[in-house]
């Protein structure tokens, strides 16, 4: 079974209560969970991560290339500000998938720019805790051969 890191960066913990107009009821929990239970129908073993700080993310994706087949990486505010965790991702030999919950380049203008989507296979926004679950299925197909 391949293994799946899904990431989540800063203040999604907060999922729920922050923003939900923007980013939707579910919490944190919620959306793993049901991340789990669609990864099994995948045929997927997905691990969930969040932390607030650059650093444990970078530790976390770093890690990830003991164990992990793929990786779902929602990086949150520092989609837009963090080169450190772009070269992490560029650092890494696995396919990572960038990953928001609202429609970032429908946004202000500062969420437009990703400096992680160009070291990314691809990124996928907008459809709620469904992006997630769409990088999900892109794994699975990926991590069989699909074309
Ligand atoms: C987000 C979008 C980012 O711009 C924002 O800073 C977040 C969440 C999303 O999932 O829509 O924290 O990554």
């Amino acid at each position: 079974m391949s293994k799946i890191l899904v990431l989540h960066g800063p203040n999604l913990n907060l999922l729920g209560q922050r923003e939900p107009e923007v980013y939707g009821h579910l919490t944190l929990d919620d959306i793993d969970t049901r991340l789990n239970k669609s990864g099994e129908k995948l045929g997927l073993d997905v691990r969930s991560f969040q932390a607030n700080g650059e650093g444990a993310l970078i530790d976390a994706l770093h890690e990830a290339c003991e164990w992990a087949n793929g990786i779902v990486f929602n990086p949150g505010g520092y989609t837009h500000t963090s080169v450190a965790l772009r070269d992490a991702v560029a650092a890494i030999d696995l396919p990572v998938i960038e990953v928001h919950l609202s429609h970032v380049d429908a946004r202000e203008e500062f969420r437009r720019r990703s400096l992680i989507s160009p070291v990314c296979a691809g990124k996928i926004s907008g459809f709620g805790w469904r992006s997630y679950l769409l990088a999900l299925q892109e794994l699975a197909w990926r991590l069989e051969g699909q074309d």
